[in-house]
């Protein structure tokens, strides 16, 4: 079997100075070509920083809050752009009939939802269609971001759930802090959204705003997005939207990933689940006081002068 660091290698590599999987190459020049509808809702974010949480709030506030329809897998409602990328060989070639369209066809599925359409996507700045990085076209844009410890340790058990990573924490968080995964480095991704925080069309959130006042983030987002709602929504919406409900929803919750994993290789722990803990701070728990220390350092380093903290 390979080991830990041949396997990443073998499936990515730095493209535009960005860790990305090798197959996003097939796709660039399409996603940097691609033309942008100024109706369409874009959620951006760096893996593992809150994506679905806000995927889900922003397509009730873009539909009306239609519960029914938003029994529909999320992965129909909002797609994520550049997911066929994502998808390692074995999956496609063995497990092919259970790839589920929207991640398969990413591109060409999300042109024939209906606009508004609530895209997602993990591609930073320097990797988005031009026309958004020319500014030519100005959609509305909300960036989602998480302090990167927390961050980490969620992408860390995330990796492992889908099989994709076999290593130890402590091997991971110097990948993580060494910009090799997906979609670093992290503050490649972040700030050039923070630096552009105050610009009409992005709202730059925080998962831990979402955390100590779900309410208030809610409101924010309807305000950015122009839509009205009453108390009576908002409740409705707070009781949708906790970690409890969107752990046991099935339209959100990931589960058919973890199956699709498991079946690609079988493993004896399937307690884990993609909605694994949903809590602020929690990497106090599990690194050691000198990886602690290394990240504050580092995130000391990147955000000086910017202005940019984590609660
Ligand atoms: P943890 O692994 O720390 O639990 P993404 O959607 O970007 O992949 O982010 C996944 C992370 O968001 C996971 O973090 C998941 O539990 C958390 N999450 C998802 N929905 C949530 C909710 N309603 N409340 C709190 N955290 C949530």
């Amino acid at each position: 079997e390979l080991e830990d660091l041949e396997v990443i290698n073998k499936w990515s590599k730095r493209i535009d100075g960005v860790f990305m999987p090798k197959k996003f190459k097939d796709i660039q020049d399409k996603v940097s070509g691609w033309k942008v509808n100024e109706e369409d809702v874009w959620v951006v974010s760096f893996p593992k920083t809150g994506t679905t949480w806000t995927q889900e709030m922003v397509w009730l506030l873009l539909n009306d809050f239609n519960y029914k329809a938003a029994e529909q897998n999320l992965i129909k409602r909002s797609p994520h752009l550049e997911a066929s990328a994502l998808v390692r060989a074995p999956y496609v070639t063995f497990f092919s009939p259970f790839v589920p369209q929207p991640i398969k066809n990413s591109l060409k599925y999300a042109k024939t939802q209906k606009s508004p359409v609530c895209i997602k996507t993990h591609l930073p700045w320097n990797l988005l269609p031009k026309e958004i990085q020319k500014e030519i076209k100005k959609p509305k844009i909300i960036y989602i971001s998480r302090n990167p410890k927390d961050t980490c340790i969620s992408y860390y058990h995330f990796s492992r759930l889908i099989k994709e990573y076999k290593g130890t924490l402590e091997e991971f968080c110097n990948l993580f802090l060494s910009g090799s995964v997906n979609f670093a480095p992290f503050w490649n991704h972040v700030l050039p959204f923070w630096k552009r925080h105050d610009d009409s069309n992005i709202l730059f959130l925080k998962y831990e705003e979402l955390k100590s006042d779900l309410p208030g983030a809610i409101r924010k987002t309807a305000q950015f997005l122009e839509k009205d709602i009453t108390e009576d929504q908002l409740d409705k919406l707070v009781h949708h939207l906790s970690f409890e409900s969107m752990r046991q929803n099935p339209a959100v919750n990931y589960d058919w990933l973890v199956k699709l994993s498991h079946m690609f290789k079988p493993d004896k722990d399937k307690t884990n689940s993609f909605m694994r803990q949903g809590k602020v701070g929690a990497f106090k728990e599990t690194l050691t006081p000198e990886l602690i220390e290394r990240f504050d350092k580092w995130t000391a380093e990147n955000t000086r002068g910017t202005g940019l903290t984590y609660p």
